[in-house]
């Protein structure tokens, strides 16, 4: 049996509730942005997500009023830093401050550094993964306007490869949101293809990956 959770046969209940946005869990990220001659700012996102792998694409969702709208609306472009747990506290102050009111990146002892192939937007330094996006298009969907970006350059911090090159993005303790929670993942439970994988590959690359 593929399914683990039916094995009792009893059917689960479900309670209806107002139609809302309730995927989880998705990542939350520090988006980085800057204007010409303005400071570097970052916000926090959860509304983001992968659109297209060739060309490689991603697409945030921010509100108008956000400051970062305008930085990115202006500049074309922005950085998508992935969040690991020792950066949680400085995601959550960039999502409930804004840097209209003051330096963000400063108060939260975040370093922003130069990202290869974008001319404004800064990258954050020590964050794990960082995406340098090229905004293609933006629509307006409602309460959010949804930019999509091309990713134009990636960098992954040196001590999530191992000797032999392999990324380990397992290893980078990156956090997940759900529904107003920032969750640290609790391990691996399998990978892309396990459902399927023959015996022996499946208990070589399961140990593999519990040893972190
Ligand atoms: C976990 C989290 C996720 C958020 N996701 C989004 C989002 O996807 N889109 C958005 O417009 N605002 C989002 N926000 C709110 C902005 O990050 C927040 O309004 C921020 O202060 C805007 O900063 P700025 O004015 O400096 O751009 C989120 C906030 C938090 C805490």
């Amino acid at each position: 049996m593929i399914s683990e959770r039916n094995e009792t046969g009893e059917m689960a209940e479900y309670r209806d509730l107002a139609p809302t946005t309730m995927l989880a869990p998705i990542p939350a990220v520090l988006v980085s942005c800057r204007a010409e001659g303005g400071r570097p700012n970052a916000l926090a996102v959860a509304w983001a997500g992968t659109v297209c792998s060739h060309p490689p694409m991603l697409s945030v969702s921010l509100k108008p009023e956000r400051l970062s709208h305008g930085l990115i609306r202006e500049s074309g472009e922005f950085v998508v830093n992935l969040v690991d747990a020792a950066h949680a506290r400085a995601l959550d102050y960039c999502g409930v401050r804004s840097g209209r009111d003051g330096d963000k990146l400063a108060a939260c002892g975040l370093r922003a550094e130069p990202m290869p192939g974008l001319r404004l937007a800064p990258a954050l330094a020590d964050l794990p993964v960082q995406l340098g996006c090229t905004v293609r298009q933006v629509i307006p969907l409602g309460s959010h306007d949804l930019f999509l970006a091309e990713i134009t350059g990636v960098r992954v911090r040196e001590d999530l490869f191992d000797e032999d090159g392999s990324l380990h993005l397992e290893r980078a303790g990156l956090i997940g949101y759900s529904h107003g929670v920032y969750q640290r993942a609790g391990g691996p439970i399998g990978f892309f293809g396990w459902s399927v994988a023959r015996p022996d590959v499946l208990e070589k690359r399961m140990s593999r990956l519990r040893q972190g």
